[in-house]
C-alpha cells in the first residue's frame, strides 16, 4: 500500500486557555477536568481562523517535506466545518497557498484524519496522485455552547497536516462507520429564519452523552488496533509509538492497557490541546517527529473514534 509521510506540520491559536481561567466562566474546576479528561489547558481561536491555521500547517508541512505547493496533485481537509459551508477550507487553503490541484473537505469529526489518510492512499495507489497533502483543521470553539460546563471544558482549537507521496509505508488501514440513531455525539449546526419551516428550533452546538461515547470508545480502539496490528503482521512491542485521538486520557490508557501498548508507547498530547476532533492526531505526530522521538524507519499506530459513529486505525511505516 500506497504512501510515505514526507513531511508534518502544525498550528494553533497563541491564546491558551487554562482551567483555572475555565472556572471563572463555567462551574467548575482544576481538579474536575484533570481527573476526569486530562486536560490542562487548550488553544482557543481569538482572532485566528481556520484558513491561517490550516494554511500554516499545511506549509509547515510542505518545509518538512522540502516540496512546493505547486507540486500537489490533491489537497484533502478533515474538518468538521471550515470557516464556511462553501468555499470549502480545501478550496481556501489551496488559494492561500499557492497551489493549482482538485481540492475537498471530508467531515468524520474526531476520525477524519485517519478517514483522510485512507482516501488519500486510494488516489497515490490508483495512481491518480503523486503528492497529496492532508490537513485536519477544527475550530471547536465556535461550535460549543461556553455556559454548558460539561462540553465546553472538553475542546480546543488546531491544525495538523502531513505530505504524503506514493511509497509503502502504510501497512494496514481499517475504517469503521456505525450510524448512531440516539445522536450521542451532535452538533446540528443550521439555524435560519425559514418563514415555512414546521421544523422544532434546536441549538446548534454541540451536545454529547460522554459515557455512551466514552464507552464506545474504548472497546472501537482496542478492536480497530488489534484488528490493523494482525492485517499488517505485527505485535505491540514492534510499534515505536501509539497516537489515539485525544479525547480523555482516561480513553487513551484504558485503551493502550487492553492492547499491551507500554506508557512510553503511548502519546498525549491532551494536556495542553485539550479535544482538537480530525487535528488531535497530526498535533501530536507532528510533535513527536520534530522532537525526534519518531523517525524514518519506525512503525506508528494511529488510532480514531468520533461522532457518526466513525473509527479508524492505521499502521504506517515511516
Ligand atoms: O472526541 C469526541 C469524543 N468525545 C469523547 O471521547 C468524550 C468521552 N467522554 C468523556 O470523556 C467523559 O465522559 C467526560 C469527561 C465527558 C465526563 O466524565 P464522566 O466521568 O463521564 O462524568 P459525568 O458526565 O458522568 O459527570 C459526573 C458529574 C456530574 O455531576 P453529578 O450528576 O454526578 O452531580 C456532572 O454534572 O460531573 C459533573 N460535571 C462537572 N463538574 C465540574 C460535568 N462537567 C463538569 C465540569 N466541572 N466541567
Amino acid at each position: 500500500m500506497s504512501f510515505q509521510i514526507m513531511g508534518t506540520g502544525k498550528a494553533h491559536p497563541q491564546f491558551s486557555l487554562t482551567n483555572d481561567q475555565l472556572s471563572t466562566i463555567v462551574d467548575t474546576n482544576d481538579e474536575w477536568i484533570s481527573s476526569r479528561s486530562g486536560i490542562k489547558s487548550r488553544f482557543i481561536a481569538t482572532t485566528e481562523t481556520g484558513l491561517e491555521l490550516a494554511a500554516a500547517a499545511a506549509s509547515h508541512a510542505l518545509d518538512n517535506a522540502g516540496m512546493a505547493a505547486a507540486d500537489l496533485d490533491l489537497i484533502i481537509c478533515a474538518t468538521l466545518q471550515g470557516d464556511n459551508v462553501t468555499p470549502s477550507l480545501a478550496c481556501m487553503v489551496q488559494q492561500e497557498i499557492g497551489a493549482h490541484c482538485p481540492a475537498f473537505d471530508l467531515n468524520a469529526a474526531c476520525t477524519g484524519f485517519v478517514y483522510a489518510l485512507d482516501a488519500a492512499a486510494a488516489y497515490l495507489d490508483s495512481g491518480r496522485a503523486e503528492k497529496v497533502l492532508v490537513v485536519a483543521c477544527e475550530i471547536m470553539s465556535k461550535q460549543l455552547d461556553w455556559s454548558h460546563r460539561s462540553t465546553c471544558v472538553l475542546f480546543g482549537d488546531g491544525a495538523g497536516a502531513v505530505v504524503l507521496q506514493k511509497g509503502d509505508g502504510l501497512l494496514a488501514s481499517v475504517l469503521t462507520a456505525q450510524g448512531d440513531k440516539d445522536l450521542a455525539l451532535l452538533v446540528p449546526g443550521f439555524n435560519n429564519n425559514n418563514p415555512f419551516s414546521q421544523w422544532p428550533s434546536r441549538p446548534t452546538t454541540l451536545s454529547m452523552d460522554g459515557r455512551k461515547v466514552f464507552k464506545f470508545a474504548v472497546g472501537a480502539m482496542a478492536k480497530d488496533v488489534k484488528k490493523v496490528l494482525a492485517q499488517a503482521g505485527l505485535t505491540p512491542a514492534q510499534v515505536k509509538m501509539v497516537i489515539p485521538h485525544q479525547a480523555n486520557i482516561r480513553i487513551i490508557q484504558s485503551a493502550a492497557k487492553l492492547l499491551g501498548f507500554s506508557e512510553e508507547q503511548t502519546a498525549v498530547g491532551i494536556d495542553h490541546y485539550g479535544n482538537t476532533s480530525s487535528a488531535s492526531i497530526p498535533l501530536v505526530l507532528d510533535d513527536l517527529w520534530r522532537q525526534g522521538k519518531i523517525q524514518r524507519g519506525d512503525i506508528i499506530v494511529l488510532s480514531a473514534f468520533g461522532g457518526g459513529f466513525t473509527t479508524g486505525a492505521c499502521v504506517i511505516k515511516l
